[in-house]
């Protein structure tokens, strides 16, 4: 089972950035926590941060027939972009949007998830902890112990 983890614009910023909302711990904390899930559950994972649209929607294309899955924090994409929600249609893969903090309960403006559309599953608000939940939900949805 191989599985691609993409993250949007700012992420790489983490700990740095809005430590209120996003907490205090650094991207490079995060890309471990992501290889220790994946390592503890038997998963290869590759790894993308962009904060480039075009380039996140050359690597959901590029994940056609490569990976199995795709677990993705669009960041500020989530509200914007049209064109990752159809790159994500567009390979059909089962994808888990994660976001760290509760955005249901942040700005109208991140009321709206165009990338969710095409996802089969969302975590927000549980900080890293999402992204292990998304992982442990494509193994089960790929390995046929549950279903969409
Ligand atoms: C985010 C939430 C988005 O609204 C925001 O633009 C981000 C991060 C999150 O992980 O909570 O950059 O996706």
């Amino acid at each position: 089972m191989k599985l691609l983890v993409i993250n949007g614009p700012n992420l790489n910023l983490l700990g740095l950035r809005e430590p209120a909302i996003y907490g205090r711990q650094s991207f490079k904390a995060l890309e471990n926590f992501i290889w220790e899930t994946c390592q503890q559950e038997g998963i290869e994972v590759e790894l993308f941060q962009s904060n480039h649209e075009g380039n996140i929607v050359d690597r959901i294309q590029e994940a056609y027939g490569v990976f199995d899955g795709i677990v993705i924090n669009p960041a500020a994409y989530t509200h914007t972009s049209v064109a990752i929600l159809d790159a994500l249609k567009a390979v059909a893969l089962p994808a888990v949007e994660v976001h760290l903090s509760d955005v249901s309960s942040r700005e109208s403006f991140r009321q709206i998830s165009y990338a969710g559309m095409a996802c089969v599953k969302t975590y927000m608000g549980l900080g890293f902890e999402g992204y292990r939940q998304a992982i442990l939900y494509l193994k089960a949805l790929l390995g046929g112990i549950i279903s969409e």
